[in-house]
């Protein structure tokens, strides 16, 4: 992922050491994290081909530092961004289709769950153009969708790579899905991912915000928008009218520059 680079706000805290991290924790908690622990062994574990993951310019978990440099980057500030604001829930969007941000939303996730002590959750929430499944190689007993209608529990749709990354993969188009994103039931599934699974981070993978209403939808279950822009592909008028509407409706929290040619990167 050479071709990227990100423009975040530069002015990120430094992460913060957890002394209490040695202090006993309280029966409630230790009940909270007890149930969490259930939760996430009772999701199915999914292989992950990294040759596959590499094809698909996901790099966060490659072994090569050189080649996650510019994402372990971006991981790392948006993580301590989130972690400052008590942000959870990020979505990643683009101006249109193909900027990268399957890319890079697969990248967050997949270099914020490097770090063990991170419970991280994906979740395709592109219901025009899904693509997590194909890009992971991985398709889920029932899609991110049925638990989303409230119709399905955790364990059924969601997949665990490792211990501390889920995956919720939407599969087949799904026709309204603004309408879905505005129901009290996926309000109440993403408050449950939250605290069943004690999550970190939740990385939202949308769609393009200028083919619809779906991330206007979405931004009211969020806590902070990522843009990507495709350096030749965006235009200046559609990513000022993103960046205005992302900033009305919800927070930005940083654009990032993909597709940026080598020229342009010494
Ligand atoms: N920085 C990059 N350099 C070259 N190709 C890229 C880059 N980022 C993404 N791609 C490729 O562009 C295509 C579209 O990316 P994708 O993440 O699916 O975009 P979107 O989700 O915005 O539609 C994919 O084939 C992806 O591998
Ligand atoms: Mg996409």
């Amino acid at each position: 992922m050479d071709q990227l680079s990100s423009l975040l706000n530069p002015s990120t805290p430094q992460l913060e050491t957890s002394a209490s991290a040695a202090l006993p924790l309280p029966n409630a908690a230790r009940a909270a994290m007890e149930n969490a622990h259930q939760a996430w062994s009772e999701l199915p574990e999914m292989a992950i081909v990294k040759r596959r993951l590499h094809r698909e310019r996901v790099f966060a978990a490659s072994d090569d530092q050189d080649t996650r440099q510019p994402l372990d980057l971006m991981r790392t500030k948006v993580g301590r961004v989130m972690k400052e604001r008590s942000w959870v829930t990020i979505g990643v969007t683009a101006p249109t289709a193909k900027c990268g941000t399957t890319t890079i939303a697969l990248n967050l996730a997949m270099g914020l769950a490097r770090l063990s002590a991170q419970r991280v959750i994906m979740l395709d929430l592109n219901f025009r153009n899904p693509r997590i499944g194909s890009i992971l190689g991985a398709e889920p007993k029932y899609p991110l969708q049925e638990l989303l209608a409230g119709r399905r529990p955790l364990s059924q749709c969601l997949l665990r790579h490792g211990t501390n990354l889920a995956v919720g993969i939407t599969t087949g188009a799904v026709c309204n899905g603004a309408d879905l994103l505005m129901e009290g039931s996926t309000r109440e599934a993403m408050s449950l991912l939250k605290r069943r699974l004690m999550a970190d981070v939740i990385v939202c993978d949308l769609g393009p915000m200028l083919a619809g209403d779906d991330v206007l939808a979405f931004l009211p279950l969020s806590d902070c928008t990522l843009l990507v822009v495709s350096a030749g592909r965006s235009r200046k008028s559609e990513v000022d009218v993103c960046e205005r509407d992302l900033d009305a409706y919800g927070n930005l929290l940083g654009v990032v520059m993909n597709r940026v040619p080598h020229r342009f990167l010494r």
